[in-house]
Order: structure tokens, then C-alpha cells, then sequence
């Protein structure tokens, strides 16, 4: 774990992650194994993660410990086009890129995520693809697309580990709120945590031809290491031998310009010399049947109570006619109650039936609540409409002959009539399957009943 300066002053330290990224990244080579070494892949945490807020505020926006759900995609840095990337490609979304913004601009830029991919504003495929998932995936649960905007980290913001990174920005009465981002975080965490740990973070991937590279080598004196470095040697051999390439180069021009190398060497106190007579960096050529690579990352990281909190508000709205009547408009798939059970009386004639319909919709597993208190049915509907239940199933007297019973619509009130079995079976799919009202109640007659009027 990182450690973290915490307090007003910033001068305590702390262990409390910031992130949820790195335990994915220090499981990686278990993670790849898990997958039988096949690229890409992903893994996937949810949980708490903590900054150093030093004026924790807007309710539940700005706080010292949040819910992140993070997504870690493994790619190779080579190839970066992702196989679905046609499904989404059409989708047109609202982007507020750096250059625009550079300019003290807030006009926003409406393309599809395939045009903006091919144009190089946004930088990969995969990173695309993530960018247009994350945007289905908040339509879905009520965010209004209008309400939604796609800014893109200048270059002076963007963390340290980004090389391109785009925050869904969403519409509150706070302004507008960072919920989701979207990195491409390149190889840097696994890079780091394998210097760090001295273990190789890549992935190997059999060629179908062989190649031939030239590569920075490091070739260690063996017999010198023993005496010079004693307890240590081992351990100076194994951190020379997991620097990259990169790394290479550079001990290679310090060894020229200055005669020897000066490193400093986790679990060793004193930073270590290496010369020319212990240590030689040269190029090789060899022919290779493996390609060995660190993977790249595209993380989409979502802010938790921030999404829930911009769900909420956009699905919140009051009935033009009477503005105490609040509805919170959640879509049906995330309401986490579907069916409003109401008995028109609380007459105990009704209550066989009320059971009947409750026996199904449990064995339906849906998930319903039964209001059968003494409050008028206009009342009923109307609490229930602010609590967000998309549905109600009123039962009357007519049940009792036939087995009907009325479906309501929370949004427009509407109702319509039917058998219980046809009704559960569009709150089913409308809850479920995405199907929408219309074509979920076809089967359904119109209903007028005076008995259940809402007034
Ligand atoms: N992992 C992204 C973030 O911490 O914001």
C-alpha cells in the first residue's frame, strides 16, 4: 500500500488507499494466469477508497471515504482496437475536449465515439469503447444524456500514470460532478510494481514467426558479486536483472558519462556502485519466439455515491399540477421495488386474492411491496410514486370473479386491465427485458375505472 499524507496539514502519514487500482495491479501475474495467459482481459474491484479532503462538503459529493467500482483492462500496447468496438461506434456523445478548454470554452463538441476515435481525439479503440459503455451504462440507470458531458484531462491535470483521460461529467444542482473516469493508464503501474518488487509483470505471447531483435543486455560479473557485495549479492544480481529496457539505456549512458552506475536497491541500506568490471550493457542481437511485453491499461474508475446521488436527482421531478406530488422516476431496472400491491379496500374479501397475486410475483421472483392501510388509493399511488416504484397492481372486487386486475403506469398514471398472469408478465419484461410500455401491454385493455380514480 501507498502511503498517503492525511490532516489539514498534510504532514500525518497514512495507509488508506486512494484507489482501488493497485491490489488489481499486485495480483496481475495471478490474474493473467486465471485467464490462461490470454490478452486481453480485465479484472474488476468494488470498494472503499479515501482521499484527504480537507472541507468534505455537497452532501454526499465531496467526501473523505467513497465507493469506487474499478475497472483494470489489459491490452497490448501494440494493438489497442477493440473486437466490439462496432456496436458502439454509432453512439453520439457530448465531449468537452482539452484544446476547447484551453481556449476558456465551454462548447461542446457532439460527435460519434467513432469519429471521434478516428479523428485521434480520443485516443484508442479500447479506450473509446469503454467511454461509450460507461455512457449506455449510465442511460440505463436514469441519467439524462443531455445532462452529460465527456471532459477531457488537459495536459497539465492529467495524472502522472495517464497518457489520455476523459471524466464523464454529470448536470447537478451542484454543478457539474466528476462520477466516472475513463484512463488509458499506459504500462506505468505495472512497470513501477515491477521494479519496486523485482518481478516481471508481462506477458508473454508465442510468435508464429520468429524474430530477430536488438536489445539492450545487461551481463553481470558473477564471480566479482560474492566478494564485493556478500549477504547482498543475490539481490543486486535480481534487481539488475528486471530493469527494463528503458532503464537499461539510461544505467548504459550513466556508465559512460560517469565510469559506473550509483543505484539505490530496495532492502539495501547504502546506495550501491557498479563499474565496468562488474556490470556490461551492450546490444544484442537474438532471434526470438516469444514476444515479451508489459500490457497496457484502460481503467474506467466510477465514483459510486456520486452516480447514485446524480441518478436520483435526475429521476426527480413533482407533477405539474400539484407540486407536492413528487415522483422519483428511477427506470424500472434499477427501482428496487417493481409492483405496488394495492388492495382497493382493506374489505378482507379482497385479501385471498392480493395473496395470490403476491404468491406469483414472489415465485416470479420480483421484487413488490403490499399496501393495504387505510390511506385512500390516491394517497397510496402517490407515496409510492415518490419511494420510485415504477408499477402498481390494484385489485377491486372484479378480481375476485376473473382473476383481472389493473396495471399502473407511475410516470403517466395510466391503466390498463388484464389477468394478473398477462400483468406480472409485463412488469416482468419491462423490468427485466428492456421492453418498453407499449409493446410490453398490447395484450391490455384500456381501463376506466371510477372506483380507482387518483384524485
Ligand atoms: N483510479 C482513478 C482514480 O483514482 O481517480
Amino acid at each position: 500500500m501507498f502511503d498517503t499524507l492525511i490532516g489539514p496539514s498534510g504532514t500525518l502519514k497514512g495507509y488508506l488507499r486512494p484507489e482501488t487500482a493497485q491490489g488489481q495491479f499486485l495480483n496481475f501475474a495471478r490474474l493473467l494466469d486465471f485467464n490462461n495467459d490470454k490478452m486481453p482481459f480485465a479484472s474488476a474491484t468494488i470498494g472503499k477508497s479515501f482521499r484527504n479532503e480537507i472541507a468534505p462538503r455537497a452532501g454526499l459529493l465531496r467526501v473523505r471515504e467513497f465507493l469506487m467500482a474499478e475497472i483494470e483492462h489489459y491490452v497490448d500496447p501494440n494493438d489497442k482496437s477493440h473486437p466490439r468496438f462496432h456496436e458502439v461506434k454509432d453512439i453520439k456523445l457530448r465531449f468537452w475536449p482539452k484544446g476547447i478548454q484551453e481556449q476558456g470554452s465551454t462548447e461542446i463538441v457532439e460527435q460519434t465515439i467513432g469519429e471521434a476515435v478516428a479523428s485521434g481525439m480520443v485516443d484508442n479503440e479500447t479506450l473509446g469503447y469503454f467511454i461509450a459503455r460507461i455512457y449506455l451504462f449510465l442511460v440505463k440507470i436514469g441519467i439524462n444524456p443531455q445532462r452529460m458531458r465527456l471532459r477531457q484531462h488537459m495536459s497539465n491535470e492529467m495524472a502522472h500514470y495517464a497518457s489520455d483521460c476523459w471524466d464523464t461529467e454529470i448536470e447537478t444542482s451542484y454543478g457539474w460532478i466528476e462520477c466516472v473516469g475513463c484512463a488509458d493508464r499506459s504500462a506505468y503501474d505495472l512497470t513501477v510494481h515491477s521494479a519496486r518488487t523485482n518481478t516481471k509483470l508481462v506477458v508473454r505471447q508465442t510468435l508464429d514467426e520468429p524474430i530477430t531483435v536488438e536489445k539492450l543486455e545487461i551481463e553481470i560479473e558473477k564471480k566479482k558479486f560474492g566478494p564485493r557485495f556478500r549477504k547482498d549479492a543475490a539481490t543486486v544480481e535480481k534487481f539488475l536483472l528486471a530493469q527494463t529496457e528503458c532503464e537499461l539505456e539510461e544505467f548504459d549512458k550513466e556508465l559512460k558519462a560517469n565510469g559506473k552506475i550509483v543505484v539505490t536497491i530496495p532492502g539495501i541500506a547504502e546506495p550501491v556502485e557498479l563499474g565496468p568490471d562488474l556490470i556490461k550493457i551492450d546490444k544484442i542481437k537474438r532471434t526470438e519466439h516469444v514476444r515479451e511485453y508489459t500490457p497496457n491499461v484502460i481503467e474506467p474508475s466510477f465514483g459510486i455515491g456520486r452516480i447514485v446521488y446524480a441518478a436520483l436527482e435526475h429521476a426527480f421531478w413533482t407533477r405539474p399540477e400539484d407540486e407536492d406530488r413528487g415522483v422519483l422516476s428511477l427506470p424500472p431496472l434499477v427501482a428496487p421495488t417493481k409492483v405496488l400491491v394495492v388492495p382497493l379496500s382493506n374489505s378482507p374479501e379482497l385479501l385471498p386474492i392480493v395473496k395470490k397475486v403476491s404468491d406469483y410475483l414472489r415465485k416470479q421472483h420480483i421484487p413488490f411491496k403490499v399496501d393495504n392501510s387505510s390511506a385512500s388509493i390516491g394517497k397510496r399511488y402517490a407515496r409510492n410514486d415518490e419511494l420510485g416504484t415504477p408499477f402498481g397492481i390494484t385489485v377491486d372486487f372484479d378480481s375476485l370473479k376473473d382473476e383481472s386486475v389493473t396495471l399502473r403506469d407511475r410516470d403517466t398514471t395510466k391503466q390498463l386491465r388484464g389477468s394478473f398472469h398477462e400483468i406480472i408478465k409485463a412488469v416482468r419484461e419491462m423490468s427485466y427485458h428492456h421492453v418498453s410500455w407499449d409493446e410490453a401491454t398490447t395484450n391490455l385493455s384500456a381501463f376506466e375505472g371510477q372506483s380507482q380514480s387518483e384524485a
